[in-house]
């Protein structure tokens, strides 16, 4: 059975004192909801002022990207024997990190191999376009970017894919639970294609784009999907934790 998963990304929103106010608001909740992993992913400056906030808790802390190497000479780059430090997972392949700062299959690749060395569990972003989705080539932009995401990544179940189709984010125009579930079950296919059946059906697949508490029941019904990528429902405490709340209730019963 995947333990469902939701993580709140908090793109590069809140100052520092905003970030401690939010996790504030949320942290006694959150904490008390079971059966269901809770990831915060704020702005990296806020990680260490939260990492504090939420110790001794159920909650859990990710990064929003990271660099492939361990130090040196990049200005500019966040590590990741700097992130292990403080968090459990990165997101890596943002729709967002690959439209605005040109981060290619390769380069994505790369972060997944070295956060999976270096301990961290990715949660690979994958989605396709309003104009591919439109002319018929979902499956193949989602499978393309699972293929290169994970070439040479050795079977783990750490893995977290985050299936966002674009044409989604942040636009209120969430896809229906079942665009979703089919979707991700190609990507549960590509996976096992890839490795093997018995990792992919281990292997964690969320949902994200414009979830909500009104919307979260929608997808977490579905069979294939194991939680949610939420971005900006999860900048308000009482949207994030009824979304965690109603997570936790209908994925028991399921
Ligand atoms: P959204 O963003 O929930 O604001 O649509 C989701 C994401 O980009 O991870």
């Amino acid at each position: 059975m995947r333990k469902p998963l939701i993580s709140g990304n908090w793109k590069m929103n809140t100052k520092l004192e905003e970030a401690e106010s939010l996790v504030r608001a949320m942290v006694a909740e959150l904490d008390s909801i079971d059966n269901v992993e809770k990831v915060l992913c704020p702005p990296f400056i806020s990680l260490a002022a939260i990492k504090e906030l939420i110790k001794g808790t159920s909650i859990e802390l990710g990064a929003q990207n990271m660099y492939f190497e361990d130090k040196g000479a990049y200005t500019g780059e966040i590590s990741p024997i700097m992130l292990t430090d403080l968090c459990d997972f990165v997101i890596l392949g943002h729709s967002e990190r690959r439209q605005y700062f040109a981060e290619t299959d390769e380069l994505i690749n790369k972060k997944v191999k070295k956060a999976l060395e270096s301990g961290l569990k990715p949660i690979l972003c994958v989605g396709e376009s309003l104009e591919d989705n439109e002319t018929g080539r979902t499956e193949q932009k989602i499978t393309r970017q699972v293929n290169a995401g994970l070439a040479g990544v050795s079977p783990t179940s750490q893995l977290v894919i985050a299936y966002e189709p674009i044409w989604a984010i942040g636009t209120g125009k969430a896809a229906t639970g079942k665009q979703a579930n089919t979707t991700i079950s190609l990507i549960r296919s590509a996976v096992a294609n890839l490795w093997d059946e018995k990792t992919a059906e281990a292997v964690r697949l969320l949902y994200g784009g414009s979830v909500t508490s009104s919307n979260i029941a929608e997808f977490i019904i579905e069979s294939d999907v194991d939680g949610a990528l939420v971005g900006g429902a999860s900048l308000k405490a009482d949207e994030f934790v009824s979304i965690v709340r109603q997570t936790s209730s209908l994925k028991s019963i399921r």
